[in-house]
């Protein structure tokens, strides 16, 4: 049973979603006129970018909100599916889109030149339309250093020193699938082995739990995306991760090298589109500066084109450069990065 909350804005379309009877059951004229997102996003960090693109362009948007199960969905409605456009977040999600079937190619002049070739699936099945970085959270109290790299994570100078959440997540694995593709696989587990001598616990919670640990003095470098310490500062509603934000300092790891690894939010078109010319009017909207800046602008993120604006919360971080390794050659890697993680026995914290 497939547990997912309707976010349509009719609750006529939202019962026809439902029952996946859309693209045969609503009348032609209004069809023509709609495009139908499935999406792991939250309605509220969408909502402005859809009011955007329908008051330019006439074309309502119906949004199935979905925090699981999305892709098994899609495949389930088979070629009865209304998804025209799926929104999602994260490299492993996409792929695992793309791999599901579930998803079609896009080959747009206009797409593939607003989004940036490292940013995009060299296939046209997926795209990214904001990034958010990888980066070091670090104590502005016991860590002097205003520079920081992957690397020397490992350097025994930070034992018991180390947060981060599970090695499984996928914000992790896409991380260290980047090790690999720069390293190799030999180079990377020693890395991990390093990384795992020098954590202070046993991996746990989410990012914003390991600036709770830096605040409360248990580490004093911990691993998070860039978006979180934005959420972080202006969160009126539990203020004092306020004082978590406010205890650390944001390193972008590599920034004089190759750069600071990144990972996307981003949008595919799904394969049996009942409205493809709306889902690609979509699509090109999103990818553009004016959309990109919105998107990004409310989820504390990066636009992909770079020199897109960002909020005075992100700019307040330092400055990113961005890892230009294609995502889709990083990406390869995750299945040997999770394999490493499980070999190296990351998750079950620093050996004693
Ligand atoms: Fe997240």
């Amino acid at each position: 049973m497939l547990t997912n909350k309707l976010i349509a804005a009719r609750a006529g379309l939202a019962a026809l979603v439902a029952a996946g009877t859309l693209a045969t059951t609503l009348p032609a004229a209004q069809a023509e006129g709609t495009v139908n997102i499935y999406s792991y996003r939250q309605p509220f960090l969408i909502q402005p970018l859809l009011d955007a693109f329908t008051e330019k362009t006439g074309i309502e948007t119906e949004v199935l909100f979905l925090d699981k199960g999305l892709e098994d969905r899609i495949a389930a409605e088979g070629s009865n599916s209304p998804a025209d456009v799926i929104l999602t977040v994260d490299i492993g999600r996409l792929m695992n889109a793309k791999e599901k079937g579930i998803t079609q190619t896009v080959e747009d002049e206009t797409v593939n030149s607003e989004i940036p070739s490292e940013f995009r699936d060299p296939e046209g099945h997926w795209f990214g339309v904001t990034t958010r970085g990888r980066v070091v959270y670090a104590s502005k109290e016991r860590v002097e250093q205003d520079t920081i790299t992957y690397e020397e994570l490992a350097d025994p100078k930070w034992k018991g020193k180390i947060c981060m959440r599970s090695g499984q997540h996928n914000y992790n694995i896409a991380l260290f699938a980047s090790m690999i593709a720069h390293h190799g696989e030999e180079k990377a587990e020693e890395w991990m082995k390093g990384l795992k001598a020098n954590l202070a616990r046993k991996p746990s919670g989410n990012d914003r739990a390991q600036a709770q640990a830096i605040y409360a003095g248990e580490c004093d470098l911990g691993i998070g995306n860039t978006y979180y310490v934005g959420l972080m500062i202006n969160n009126e509603k539990e203020p004092e991760q306020k004082d978590w934000a406010a205890s650390m300092k944001v390193l972008f790891p590599n920034s004089e090298d190759r750069g600071t690894h990144v990972n996307i939010s981003g949008m595919a078109m799904a394969k049996h589109a009942p409205n493809r010319d709306n889902a690609l009017e979509l699509m090109r909207f999103l990818g553009s500066a004016e959309a990109q800046s919105i998107y990004a602008e409310t989820n504390y993120e990066y636009p992909v084109l770079p020199g897109a604006t960002v909020s005075e919360t992100v700019q307040s971080f330092g400055k990113i450069k961005p890892d230009s390794l294609p995502l889709a050659e990083i990406a390869k890697n995750r299945k040997a990065a999770s394999e490493m993680v499980d070999r190296v026995g990351l998750d079950d914290g620093p050996a004693s």
